[in-house]
């Protein structure tokens, strides 16, 4: 992880200002000049920040592009300026996702301002720089196989982070808090928890929402629309085999078992000892044609998949695993239990905390269902202002306006 370090020398200071002052101008040759004469330690020219706004030279570029009071809009002639010089920055090995004293990333800025021609740049170069690091990470899993062979005394864990050539993608805010864009995005799990932590803490139960030991929101219920419009699209006809994973307030199991589209037969995985304990208080077991199957679906689906059963349709929603567990889901464990011709749907809230992580995840896992070898369609639906729904919960998960649903099929 590295912080950016603060500039104390008075003539370095006014290096970095130079720097994000030719950014901000857009003089092209200027900006290149600086950054191949200047050199500071730890940190290349190209992120330097300077002190008052927390700017690096991708932000100023950016934030320049603001009206300068003579016209309302965007000067647009900026706009196609900002855009070369967010190109030459990048070319330069800009880092995409800095913070900066108001907690925006220069793609925050460019989608507050309505740049889209410089959002999209920033969301594209986000997801160059997450899928270089995701597959670095996996030859570096690779290299440690390796060593492990080569030196069987070797610790299992001995994982340093410190060999791999990736970008840094981590840098932490004056805060010191976490979000989506800090922790990158594919390493983060979803709401920061760890699985294991998560399945052996206290649960705390009521009509508005489901939380852990420490208020983290596991299921709320500003969710219900969501799950409501989920249940429609995979419940397309009557008579359907459908498979749930996570109950957690059962809004989706609700809406599954009143669906007018009535399931043949209505399954659900749970992990959790104190959601099993309230599905059962609540009768779900005893009810017709429902099935529910206690355990981790990492144990339940293999288990499933060996007594062959498959279904129509599938929805996957837990709680505090990474997108690895997620894809492990859609690559390994999906192929044996949804029927050639069937639907299967996710929670779509990795990177919700903020609009450039949510685009720049969508683009991910499109191209990570593609090489599973599925198919999917997105709806996309304004969701209303959540402002109080947030009391007594300690992050904020879901900062976006609008959600994506996605429903997935086998490609022809
Ligand atoms: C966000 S909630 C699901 C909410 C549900 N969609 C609803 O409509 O109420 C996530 C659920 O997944 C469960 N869970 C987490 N990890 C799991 C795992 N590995 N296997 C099965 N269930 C898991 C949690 O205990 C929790 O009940």
């Amino acid at each position: 992880m590295s912080v950016p370090r603060p500039i104390v020398d008075a003539s370095a200071l006014s290096n970095v200002r130079d720097i994000v002052r030719a950014a901000g101008d857009h003089d092209l040759d200027r900006l290149q000049r600086l950054l191949d004469s200047s050199h500071f330690e730890g940190c290349k020219p190209v992120d330097v920040q300077e002190p008052e706004h927390g700017y690096t030279p991708l932000h100023a570029a950016i934030a320049s592009c603001r009206s300068d009071g003579a016209t309302d809009g965007i000067l647009e002639d900026n706009e196609s300026k900002a855009y070369e010089t967010v190109k030459l920055l990048f070319e330069n090995g800009a880092i995409w996702n800095q913070l900066d004293r108001n907690d925006e990333t220069p793609g925050c800025i460019a989608h507050r301002l309505g740049l889209i021609s410089l959002y999209q740049l920033m969301v594209d170069a986000g997801v160059r720089a997450e899928l270089l690091l995701n597959r670095l990470d996996g030859y570096e899993e690779l290299e440690d196989l390796d060593d492990e062979d080569e030196d069987d005394a070797a610790e299992p864990d001995s994982h340093d982070e410190s060999d791999t050539e990736a970008p840094e993608l981590v840098v932490t805010t004056a805060e010191g808090e976490t979000s989506s864009v800090q922790q990158g995005l594919l390493e983060a799990s979803t709401e920061d928890v760890d699985s294991k932590a998560y399945l052996s803490s206290a649960l705390s139960f009521d009509d508005e929402m489901l939380l852990d030991e420490s208020q983290n929101g596991v299921m709320m219920k500003w969710e219900s629309d969501i799950m409501a419009r989920s249940a429609d699209l995979l419940l397309s006809r009557p008579g359907l085999k459908i498979l749930n994973i996570g109950f957690g307030m059962g809004i989706i199991d609700t809406h599954i078992q009143s669906h007018m589209n009535k399931p043949a037969e209505h399954h659900t995985v749970e992990a959790h000892p104190d959601v099993l304990r309230d599905l059962k208080s609540k009768g779900w077991q005893d009810k017709p044609n429902v099935f529910i199957h206690e355990g981790k679906w990492q144990d339940v689906l293999p288990e499933l998949v060996a007594e062959g059963q498959t279904f129509d349709a599938i929805y996957y929603d837990t709680f505090a695993e990474s997108y690895h567990d997620f894809k492990e889901f859609f690559s390994e464990q999906l192929i044996g239990l949804l029927d050639q011709g069937g639907n299967w749907s996710y929670f779509n809230g990795m990177g919700a905390d903020r609009q450039i992580s949510y685009d720049v995840y969508q683009k991910i896992v499109e191209i990570d269902l593609m090489e599973a070898g599925f198919d999917v369609e997105w709806t996309d639906f304004d969701l209303p202002n959540l402002g109080a729904a947030w009391t007594g919960v300690k992050r904020k998960y879901w900062n976006v306006e609008q959600y994506r649903l996605p429903v997935c099929k086998f490609m022809d």
